[in-house]
């Protein structure tokens, strides 16, 4: 446009222009109309470009009428470019939506199997009368140890085997702690039951975690026996494991109990053939037991002529691992939402 350009012009230039756009009927045609009007070269950028030659009187009219110009026509390629923009958007939505497609369904949670197991566990033996009982994480000497007949040179109390807090204060490093804490409080007859978090600073390799579950069982009475201990465990396991498994009972030694013993079941993984996970013995370690020692019975003050008891502490990650072919009780804890899937319900 020459340097004569005029408001009338710009008039004529703006009606042409907002027609062209409104009536494109595809994405390039409009290109090519904007090229014409706003390009490098369009007839409005011109106009512009040549303000400055115009005489200073008509300048600053022809300036702010053209630049007025130029944000409708802004405007009117915007609108232009949606409607063709949404036009073909809602054509394709249109055909690719399928109303008989099934919806999708919100992820769903689960229980973590550590504590479905843990359940089964509490539902087996409230049917051979054992009655749920609970103590605190954080515990005292006292009841970790001392009431528990664990003499202060023995390696378990060692700090290096412990998560000390403050002065007499730890982390409960095993849940045989609430057996003092139920003898405290309540009188034979006694049958209970203690599920719970216990810690200890291991190594983590694929049988050992810092922070694991341990189910503790207790029943003192007068004439208790070892044959019922191992009669109780053999039930428990029978009914909690649908498969047939066979358990053993291993001499050992514990403070708290004489005598004592390591329960082992057949190991899940190779059916007692012999395996990694059992270092090819063929018999899986799932926790320890044995009858009450006098010394407990005398701490906690109850008779042990008149009573005497049995008590067991399972692992019940490792009873996980049983129940589920798991090999390493890292995949217990890592918390991976594909591990965790497999056991959702
Ligand atoms: N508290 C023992 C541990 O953590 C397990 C245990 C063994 C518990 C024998 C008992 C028991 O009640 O009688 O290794």
């Amino acid at each position: 446009m020459s340097s004569g350009t005029g408001a009338p012009e710009l008039d004529r230039l703006e009606r042409e222009a907002l027609e062209e756009f409104s009536s494109a009927e595809d994405a390039s045609r409009l290109e090519q109309i904007r090229l014409g009007f706003l390009g490098k070269k369009g007839t409005l950028t011109e106009v512009l470009r040549g303000l400055g030659k115009l005489p200073p009187e008509e300048r600053a009219e022809v300036g702010s009428r053209a630049n007025k110009v130029k944000v409708r026509l802004e405007e009117a390629l915007e609108a232009a470019r949606s409607r063709l923009g949404s036009e073909s958007e809602s054509r394709s939505s249109r055909d690719a939506f399928d109303v008989t497609l099934p919806g999708i369904l919100p992820e769903q949670g689960s229980r973590h199997p550590i504590y479905q197991v843990a359940e089964r566990m509490i539902h087996t033996f409230h049917n051979l009368g054992f009655q749920v009982a609970d103590g605190p994480e954080v515990e005292d000497e006292w009841h970790n140890f001392i009431g528990l007949n664990i003499p202060p040179d023995h390696i378990a109390r060692d700090p290096s085997q412990n998560f000390y807090l403050v002065d007499d204060l730890l982390l409960r490093s095993q849940t045989s702690t609430v057996q003092i804490r139920v003898m405290e409080q309540n009188s034979p007859p006694l049958r209970i039951i203690a599920p719970g978090k216990v810690y200890r600073p291991d190594t983590v390799d694929a049988s050992h975690s810092f922070m694991f579950h341990q189910l503790e069982g207790l029943m003192v009475d007068e004439g208790v026996s070892f044959g019922e201990l191992k009669t109780t465990l053999l039930l428990f396991f029978r009914q909690m494991f649908s498969r047939e498994v066979e358990m053993r009972l291993r001499p050992s030694f514990f403070p708290f109990t004489e005598p004592s013993a390591e329960v082992d079941l057949s190991c899940p993984f190779c059916a007692r053939k012999g395996c990694k996970v059992c270092s090819q013995s063929g018999w899986f370690e799932v926790g320890g037991c044995g009858m009450v020692d006098p010394n407990v019975f005398e701490a906690v003050g109850i008779d042990p002529e008149k009573y005497t008891g049995f008590a067991f502490g399972l692992g019940i990650d490792r009873l996980t691992m049983a129940s589920h072919d798991i090999p390493d009780i890292r995949y217990l804890f890592e918390n991976d939402v594909r591990f965790l899937e497999q056991f959702s319900y």
